[in-house]
């Protein structure tokens, strides 16, 4: 593959001629790590040994005074310098992209040898903060499945997954010290099907929750690979699960784990008791997360009083407390005065940018009209379950932030609609490599990455199998005829 195959596109690229084979004799070396990743996914893909050795083809080295990563790739060797080892695995995320798409296979399909063409490629982010938000709460996400969203988010250069552990539909974390909130609080009777006028319900219970050593294993696994897990512990609205699971956290009396896609009205009730509660869950969260950020939601409380927005923060002084920043969406900033440590997820509210800087707050740009996943990419009739702003590949790569002082860029996918893997598939990509390239590249040319992801990247998405939406349009069996949306 040449180097205008890549996602997201590099900063500098210098092209030169020849190949530098992959075969038998290919050794790797240098940081242990990416050293290690890059052996255990392209020797896979490929069937070859890359034994390690000290004078090796294929090298990471570590150099603090270089500004992202170089790539320089000879007849003879391929030599990686990186400010760091996330630079270093960057690098190596675009080594297996200068191969053909089988090496995004996790066996190999041919013996035909493999190359990587020469050159240099010098490249580092746009953004310091590239995340994606995945709601495991209003459907939940097998372990296995967030390991595969991992490789996804890699692949694409992405640092952070923002997991949204907990809301009215499901709590998605054992925590030893409350065994109801997985008990009770992680599955329901039932599901609301799409989003009609109407409502209609399945007849299957849903659930699921992660062990700490499901959490443990997600954490490193994503470490490997350069990604901050940021857990979300949604508080004081989106609460009805641990409402259903500990009554006295709430008012109104017992409430089952809610069935049905909205804002629930149950809200935590702002008790001494209830912030005490939060304390012993946040503290478990710091346990098993070692993220320098903790998000605490901070969305859509209806009927909140200042005493809300006093528990909200008090528990976000809590984090604090412990050395951590916490996050919340940008209605909190309505709710209370946020912390100064606290960084503002702007969704809704373009004047929230301002508002926020002008507080002091961080701020992380998640615009619901250009970042959101789960809204309908597409008006076709046959769009299944179409909801929220119309959202097309196009869309999200035509974003422009208002400012570049911002921490960075984060993608939300919403799965009140999505209820498999398959469905996530769907609404993720190819979008979130317009996210990826956004997120990632200074330059863009839209005519440029149509083609490129047309002709060389959905072939590794197909590869490593991900059932993306086709450019052109749902293959018959993505379709949800007769499922009704809600299209704004
Ligand atoms: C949100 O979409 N409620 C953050």
């Amino acid at each position: 593959m040449s180097f205008h195959s890549l996602l997201p596109r590099p900063r500098r690229v210098e092209y030169a001629s020849g190949q530098l084979p992959l075969d038998i004799r290919t050794s790797v070396g240098g940081e242990p790590s990416v050293a290690r990743w890059f052996r255990r996914h392209v020797g896979a893909a490929t069937g070859l040994p890359l034994p390690l050795a000290a004078k090796p083809t294929i090298e990471f080295r570590i150099d603090p005074h270089i500004n992202g990563h170089r790539l320089e790739i000879s007849p003879d060797q391929a030599l990686v310098t990186a400010q760091h080892t996330a630079a270093a695995h960057h690098a190596a995320q675009t080594l297996r992209q200068l191969l053909p798409p089988d090496a995004f296979r996790r066996a190999p399909i041919h013996d035909e040898p493999m190359s990587l063409p020469c050159g240099v490629i010098e490249d580092h982010p746009r953004f310091g903060w590239r995340g994606c938000h995945l709601d495991v709460a209003r459907h939940f996400v097998a372990k296995r499945e967030v390991l595969r969203f991992v490789d996804l988010l890699a692949m694409h250069k992405l640092n952070v997954l923002h997991l949204h552990l907990t809301d009215d539909q499901g709590w998605r974390i054992e925590v030893p010290q409350y065994p109801e909130l997985t008990r009770i609080g992680s599955w329901r009777e039932r599901s609301m099907i799409g989003r009609g006028e109407v409502p209609e319900f399945d007849r299957q219970p849903h659930g699921g929750y992660y062990t700490t050593e499901d959490l443990l294993e997600i954490v490193s696994y994503a470490a490997e690979h350069h990604i901050t897990v940021v857990p979300e512990i949604d508080v004081p609205g989106h609460s009805q699960a641990a409402i259903a699971a500990y009554p006295e956290l709430g008012t109104g009396g017992p409430v089952a784990v809610w069935d049905s896609w909205g804002v629930s009205e149950r809200i935590l009730a702002p008790r001494r008791t209830t912030v005490d509660f939060f304390r012993d869950v946040l503290d478990h969260v710091m346990s098993l997360f070692p993220s320098p950020v903790i998000c605490l939601g901070g969305d859509e409380v209806p009927g909140a009083t200042p005493a809300h927005g006093a528990l909200l923060r008090r528990l976000m002084e809590h984090v604090h407390n412990h050395g951590r920043r916490t996050s919340a969406w940008d209605d909190a900033t309505h709710l209370v005065s946020l912390p100064a440590e606290t960084i503002v997820l702007s969704w809704q509210d373009a004047q929230a940018v301002s508002r926020a800087a002008e507080a002091g707050n961080d701020v992380l740009l998640c615009p619901e009209t250009h970042f959101y996943l789960d809204h309908r990419q597409s008006d076709e009739p046959d769009e299944p379950v179409p909801v929220g702003f119309l959202n097309t590949l196009e869309n999200v790569y035509a974003y422009e932030p208002p400012t570049e002082r911002v921490l960075g860029l984060q993608a939300q996918v919403w799965t009140e609609q999505l209820d498999s893997p398959a469905r996530i598939d769907y609404a993720t990509f190819p979008r979130l490599c317009a996210f990826a390239e956004v997120a990632w590249s200074s330059e863009r040319d839209p005519a440029e990455f149509h083609h490129r992801l047309a002709h060389h990247h959905l072939p590794r998405l197909d590869a490593f199998g991900v059932e993306y939406r086709p450019l052109d349009g749902p293959y018959p069996w993505q379709l949800r005829p007769g499922v009704e949306g809600r299209p704004r």
